[in-house]
């Protein structure tokens, strides 16, 4: 009932000509797959390059970040209204790197989401907790404060496009995935909490992905468990048979 979505996150990588190049590996090996959504995620500069490679092959674009103004004198940023010209449908909000390294805060990810869904985009919205948080029995409390802290004053109806990814922290890039069981046990507990904001038709319908080390050897096993709907992906997405092989995980 819920589309998969697999994203794959580029991070800081990949030029124009090196994107061009992983498009045009991974868009044949993905032809033809209806049953689940794609999105790639470049860096900014990337994604209007992208925008011809990518036409006709269901593939979407991602931004890794937004601002939460339209336009005006704040340098350095980029607007939802420009990500949407540039040929983005998609945004990445709060993942952990922008947390820890640039001091988004619960509150600045919500002015993100709110502004991305104003701006038409559909938010990617990053939870997860750390190490420490997980080892304190405190995963539950993290991520509750995280979701509704991003989530706060959104309506039901406006909360529909938001896609939801648990990327616990100490499994990203470190080739440490959750188990299959402790992914599971995060996912339900935060669908747990999306149908107490907004109900169980909300919790039912909204996707929430899996993010951290996810390679071609773990992911059927996490996308077997009934409360994860996909997967963010971001070292196994750099290179086109990786990322095909996750986006053909039913196969
Ligand atoms: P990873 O990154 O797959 O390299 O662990 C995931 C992410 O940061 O989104």
């Amino acid at each position: 009932m819920r589309k998969p979505v697999i994203a794959g996150n580029w991070k800081l990588y990949k030029t124009k000509d090196e994107a061009l190049a992983l498009i045009e590996e991974l868009a044949p090996l993905v032809a033809g797959v209806t049953n689940v959504e794609i999105v790639v995620a470049p860096v900014f500069t990337v994604i209007p390059t992208l925008v011809g490679a990518l036409s006709g092959t269901g593939i979407s674009l991602a931004a890794q970040d937004v601002f939460w103004e339209e336009e005006g004198a704040y340098t350095g940023e980029v607007s939802p209204r420009m990500l949407l010209d540039a040929g983005a449908s998609h945004v990445i909000i709060g993942h952990s790197e922008r947390r820890q390294y640039f001091g988004e805060t619960d509150g600045t990810v919500n002015r993100k989401i709110k502004a991305a869904l104003k701006g038409a985009l559909v938010p990617i919205f990053c939870i997860g907790e750390t190490l420490n948080s997980r080892e304190a029995g405190e995963t539950f409390k993290v991520l509750e404060r995280q979701l509704k802290g991003g989530l706060e004053g959104l309506s039901e109806t406006q909360f529909a496009p938001v896609i939801i990814a648990y990327e616990p922290v100490w499994a990203i890039g470190t080739g440490k995935v959750a188990t299959d069981e402790q992914a599971q046990e995060a996912h339900a507990f935060i669908r747990g909490v999306v149908a107490e904001l907004y109900g169980k038709n909300a919790a039912d319908k909204v996707r929430i992905l899996y993010g951290g080390s996810v390679k071609p050897e773990n992911v059927k096993g996490l996308m077997s468990c009934p409360d994860i709907d996909g997967a963010l992906v971001g070292g196994a997405s750099l290179k086109g048979s990786s990322f095909a092989s996750i986006v053909r995980f039913g196969e």
